[in-house]
């Protein structure tokens, strides 16, 4: 009975040690998982040259980025593997197809947010890039510093949000 006793307070001895290494070890990936996810401090960008365009082109692919989403679920664009803007989501705009209302809307940006005076074209490319600079408990998405859109994106984002819209 001593025997028995003895061994079986040595298997629960080491399976104490078992377990707790194994959380370790889940800590540790856990940690690194929400280390690699964590958003980097928010930056300051410079509006590239040439960005606002007029062009038919950049503005149509702006509107695809604007009004499609990347995840799985919904509406999601033409090609799958691509990254959109997903600003449909908490954003109304012109010929919207559903819309989210979490941010204002920004049908007829140009009449009031730009001839206004409001806003400027930087300011908007710096809002898309890095909302944080502008207002730092922002739950918009931040795109340029974790680059899931690029430069030239952005820039087609804002020649469609600043262009008329019927
Ligand atoms: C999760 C919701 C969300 C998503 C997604 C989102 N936004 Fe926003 N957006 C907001 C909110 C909320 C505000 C206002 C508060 C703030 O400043 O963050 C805002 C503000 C803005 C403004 C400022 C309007 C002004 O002049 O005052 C612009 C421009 C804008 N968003 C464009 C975009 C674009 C373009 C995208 C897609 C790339 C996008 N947003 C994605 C929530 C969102």
């Amino acid at each position: 009975m001593r025997k028995l006793c003895l061994t079986f307070g040595f298997i629960s001895f080491v399976s104490v040690f078992c377990f707790a290494a194994a959380e370790r070890q889940i800590d540790t990936e856990a940690y690194a998982i929400l280390q690699k996810d964590k958003l980097k401090p928010p930056a300051k960008f410079e509006m590239p040259n040439g960005c606002v365009s007029v062009d038919a082109k950049a503005i149509e692919n702006g509107r695809i980025l604007f009004n499609y989403l990347s995840n799985d679920s919904g509406k999601f664009g033409p090609d799958t593997k691509k990254q959109f803007g997903n600003c449909i989501a908490c954003h109304e705009i012109e010929k919207g197809d559903g819309y989210g209302n979490i941010g204002p809307s920004l049908k007829d940006y140009n009449k009031n947010y730009i001839k206004s005076g409001a806003r400027t074209h930087a300011w908007v490319y710096q809002k898309i890039a890095d909302p944080r600079i502008d207002n730092p408990d922002s739950v918009m998405t931040v795109n340029l510093t974790t680059k899931l859109l690029s430069e030239r994106e952005i820039c087609d984002i804002v020649s469609y949000l600043v262009v008329d819209k019927k």
